[in-house]
């Protein structure tokens, strides 16, 4: 967020932070980017934060409302109806944020999701697992960093979603998709794709992040030209031609069935998280916080992407509970591949380690680079294998 800030101060933005934070508590690349900063006591009361805004706007005209955090999508949105300025509004970013309402309106034209159906309660869900038949996903409406999502192969998972997800939180019951999953994101100006990117996750984010050893990656990817990326690439371009996404940031998660067929997962109208932006940057040795910033400012994407590098992240947890008290391996991998590695970002020795279960970057992570993606998968797997941090 700090850089996306600093992007629009240099397209030449004036740019407004609105926040919880007192100002000399935020970042200093972020404060550096701020013409003015509007304190609010809480970002979940919104018509405190409309009041403020709204106040604000008396003063200086307000062009342009950006918010590139998933919980505070509706938020912007309703501050662009207040303000009456372009950007999403309520309704188009509800097709962003509610993961039936996007499907079903992906389903009317015709592209291929998951199927599916919202349920609430025991029995509902049941029901709706009875209809479709294992295997299936049962995961909330409105969810992020994959919480509450349940992959369900027989009767006793199914008891365990249910249980999870409780009786009052509406959910989707879908089929399960087997194969790879792939990200399509985007940089959109007034609804042109200005810059594609794909990366892989190695496993798939409901495996990696139920299974405490693994060692999760997200690989960018140099060649979006490969044949077996065809079918998501198109499938991307259409979502957001039927969503009808204009400007900024997308991030789209899409499956590759073993048939080699394209289904849709999930989109957001924002950037991925999880450093994925970072490693679109190591893999086009561009700046895209700037490339976004303009396309949001001038309607432009004026550099070019190189597509030197696949890029991965390779995300490490310790094993152990407690604080980090060793690190093995990382002198060797140094030495094999020392020239690939591009950031080291483990949680130093005495730190407390991270509730795995809450955080993408898990207990620290290396950023590896390479132009040939074998190669490149190499050196990520033998970070996820040869690389332990050990907590005490
Ligand atoms: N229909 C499906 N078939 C197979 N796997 C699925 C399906 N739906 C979700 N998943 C798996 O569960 C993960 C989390 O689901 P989803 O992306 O919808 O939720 P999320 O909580 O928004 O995730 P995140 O914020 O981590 O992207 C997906 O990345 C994928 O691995
Ligand atoms: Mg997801």
């Amino acid at each position: 967020m700090a850089d996306f800030s600093r992007g629009l101060a240099q397209c030449g933005a004036r740019v407004i932070g609105l926040g919880e934070h007192a100002a000399p508590s935020l970042p200093a690349a972020v404060r550096r980017s701020l013409s003015d900063y509007i304190r609010v006591p809480s970002l979940v009361d919104t018509d405190s934060v409309l009041a403020a805004v709204r106040a604000h706007a008396f003063s200086t005209s307000i062009e342009r409302v950006e918010c590139l955090w998933e919980p505070f999508m509706g938020l912007a949105a309703e501050m662009r109806e207040m303000l009456d300025v372009r950007g999403m509004h309520k309704e188009q970013t509800e097709l962003f944020r509610d993961k039936e309402k996007m499907k079903d309106a992906l389903d009317a034209a015709g592209l291929r999701t998951p199927r599916h159906v919202t349920a609430k309660g025991t029995e509902a869900i049941r029901a709706a697992a009875n209809t479709m038949g294992f295997p299936l996903v049962v995961k909330p409406i409105a969810g992020a960093g994959s919480a509450h999502t349940h992959e369900v192969r027989d009767e006793m998972s199914l008891a365990v979603a249910v249980a999870d997800v409780g009786d009052y939180r509406e959910v989707s019951v879908e089929e399960y998709i087997e194969g790879e999953e792939y990200t399509f994101d985007t940089v959109c100006a007034n609804g042109r794709i200005l810059y594609e990117n794909i990366a892989w996750y190695r496993p798939k984010p409901i495996v990696g992040r139920n299974v405490e050893w693994i060692s999760m990656q997200t690989v960018n990817l140099r060649n979006l030209e490969r044949p077996e990326l065809a079918a998501g690439r198109e499938l991307g371009r259409r979502v957001i031609e039927t969503l009808g996404f204009r400007t900024g940031f997308t991030h789209m998660e899409w499956f590759l069935t073993p048939s080699g067929e394209a289904v849709f997962g999930e989109i957001g109208g924002r950037p991925p998280g999880g450093r994925s932006v970072d490693l679109m940057n190591f893999s086009n040795d561009f700046d895209i916080y700037t490339g976004w910033a303009e396309a949001v400012t001038r309607g432009e994407f004026s550099q070019t992407a190189h597509r030197r590098y696949n890029a991965a992240a390779i995300f490490k947890r310790a094993r152990g509970q407690g604080h980090i008290r060793e690190i093995h391996g990382l002198e060797d991998l140094r030495r094999r591949f020392g020239e690939h590695i591009v950031v080291e970002d483990l949680l130093p020795i005495g730190a407390p380690r991270r509730n795995w279960r809450q955080t993408l970057l898990s207990d620290g992570y290396l950023i590896v680079r390479h132009p040939q993606l074998e190669r490149t998968l190499e050196i990520a797997d033998a970070v996820g294998t040869d690389l332990q941090i050990d907590a005490r």
